[in-house]
């Protein structure tokens, strides 16, 4: 045989061989009754995601609306790994929150050796550690500490209102709204989260806000994003673009840890609860020393930075685009604070104000996919389906809150709809998670969310600017994290009585 038939013919055997493996592989839901969309024979359901075409949200959210419109669930494939995607309430309910001790843990998350700080940060570590770490970091996030947080952020209201004063004055009163509350948001988890004060808005002092739009920005870090969320098998590849943010949140970290710990005082910030911890007592389950104490904080900023800054923009961009809803929430705002200074508890009773954010919240859930892996063999309730020990569920939290199913007109911003919703506490709470391990930072990034729209609307009217509108379906970046596209662009009108 010549060397080229001897080639040809291996070729054709290594051909021949992979389909039929990848036939055999693809089929696995097939065999258990399960629908699939059609399927890639390399990428699975993820090519779109995978050749970076499509967002992975909106690749889950094609797959979600593959499948008819009572189907409870529907199968998928990550390259040919098998995955399920949620679709029915009660099933959603019974696996996050009722048979959560089965469904303990991520499948995503770091899974590299030398990432410490990924490792065992409270985003990626996996039961029983990860329950006695929550119990711990809990305390951190209690109604007392957020009262006492609410000056803290304050202050970074205050510079954000400078900001825009400035931009008043240099006659240039528009600007991206998402490149605009990222600087709010970066220096209020600066302060509360590191301790450290800083001026985002302003050029010499925003180091710490270009460190953050780093570790985000970038088709690299775009990839990193998707890796770690969707095949955290080949997280060792990420290392390289992994090494330089743990590298500055570990200076950012023992900088204010050894300063806070020489002066010995107090600013009723995390970083408080974190020097409590490192000197109590020590649990060999999950010792905090070391990398484990700056893993915990930089996972509150990586968890917080972008989800927070998004909702921020979308809401604004929204109340610009409806004016009608701006009067209302500008209305409630002033009657609740008119000869009065700000406090949580009147934060909280400004029912219209977290209309709009839910609302926001289910357009553009910041992180819109979640996820559970079985630690044993589980059978779905009311299905006879047996999924196996370490398969993986989805839920896609803006596919499952815009189903036409629930929602009228679903993707219209409408504040009027929130009355008529039959499972509203499930549609409010779902894009910060669902059960035990749902978001920890809910309630503070409310507050910081409210803080931001109280102190802009206070003072401001907003108009879209439309040459700039955004196209509301269909126009998200290539990110895990959802981004408009091409920005969110506001201008901003002084009202007669600024209140500063
Ligand atoms: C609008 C703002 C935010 C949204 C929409 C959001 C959303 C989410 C979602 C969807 C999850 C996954 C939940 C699940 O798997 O069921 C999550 C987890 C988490 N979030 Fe948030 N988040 C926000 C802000 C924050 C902030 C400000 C912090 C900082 C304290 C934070 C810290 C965390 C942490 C530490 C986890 C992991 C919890 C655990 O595994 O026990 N988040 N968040």
């Amino acid at each position: 045989m010549s060397y080229l038939t001897y080639c040809t013919t291996a070729l054709i055997i290594s051909i021949s061989l992979f389909y039929i493996y990848a036939k055999y592989k693809l089929s696995y839901w097939k065999r258990r009754g399960v629908k699939t969309p059609p399927t890639h024979l390399l990428f699975g359901n993820f090519k779109d995601c995978l050749t970076l075409k499509k967002p992975p949200g909106e690749v889950m959210r094609d797959i979600y609306n593959s499948a008819d419109p009572d189907d409870p669930y529907i199968g998928f494939y990550i390259f040919h790994k098998p995955m399920l995607l949620l679709r029915d309430h009660n099933l959603i309910k019974q696996i996050m929150i009722t048979d959560f001790d089965i469904f303990p843990n991520r499948r995503f998350g770091s899974r590299n050796e030398r990432d410490s700080i990924g490792m065992d940060s409270i985003l990626s570590i996996k039961q029983p550690r990860w329950r006695y770490l929550r119990s711990k970091l809990t305390p951190f996030l209690t109604g007392q500490k957020l009262k006492n947080m609410l000056p803290l952020i304050e202050e970074c209201g205050k510079l954000m209102l400078k900001f825009i004063q400035n931009l008043q004055m240099s006659d240039h009163n528009k600007c991206e709204m998402k490149d605009f509350s990222s600087r709010y948001v970066s220096d209020v988890i600066a302060s509360i989260a590191f301790g450290i004060n800083t001026n985002s808005f302003d050029e010499k002092k925003n180091a710490f806000w270009k460190n953050g739009m780093k570790i985000f920005q970038g088709i690299k870090r775009a990839i990193t994003f998707i890796i770690i969320f969707f095949i955290p098998e080949w997280c060792p590849l990420t290392e390289p673009f992994i090494k330089e943010p743990a590298k500055y949140f570990r200076e950012i970290f023992w900088d204010s840890m050894n300063t806070r710990e020489k002066m010995g005082y107090k600013r009723g910030d995390l970083m408080d609860s974190m020097l409590t911890l490192k000197n109590g007592k020590q649990n060999p389950i999950y010792k905090f020393e070391g990398d484990n104490l700056v893993a915990q904080l930089s996972s509150f900023y990586i968890a917080g930075f972008e989800a927070v800054s998004n909702v921020i923009a979308f809401a604004l961009y929204h109340l610009a685009c409806h004016p009608e809803y701006q009067t209302i929430v500008y209305d409630e705002i002033q009657t609740h604070l008119t000869g009065k200074e700000l406090t949580v508890d009147l934060i909280n009773e400004m029912s219209f104000l977290d209309c709009v954010i839910f609302e926001t919240l289910r357009l553009h859930p910041p992180l819109p996919i979640i996820d559970r892996t079985a630690v044993r063999d589980y059978e779905l309730p009311g299905t006879g389906l047996i999924l196996e020990k370490d398969s993986s569920i989805y839920v896609s939290i803006n596919a499952t809150n815009q189903d036409s199913k629930y929602f009228i007109n679903p993707h219209d911003f409408n504040l009027s709809r929130l009355d008529q919703i039959e499972d509203k506490k499930f549609y409010e709470s779902l894009a910060f998670g669902i059960g035990p391990r749902s978001c920890i930072g809910q309630r503070l990034s409310m507050l910081i969310m409210k803080v931001a729209l109280i102190t802009i609307l206070l003072n401001y009217t907003l108009y879209y600017d439309t040459d700039k509108k955004m196209s509301l379906n269909g126009n998200d970046a290539i990110h895990v994290f959802t981004y408009a596209a091409d920005g969110l662009h506001v201008q901003f009108k002084k009202r007669c009585n600024m209140h500063e």
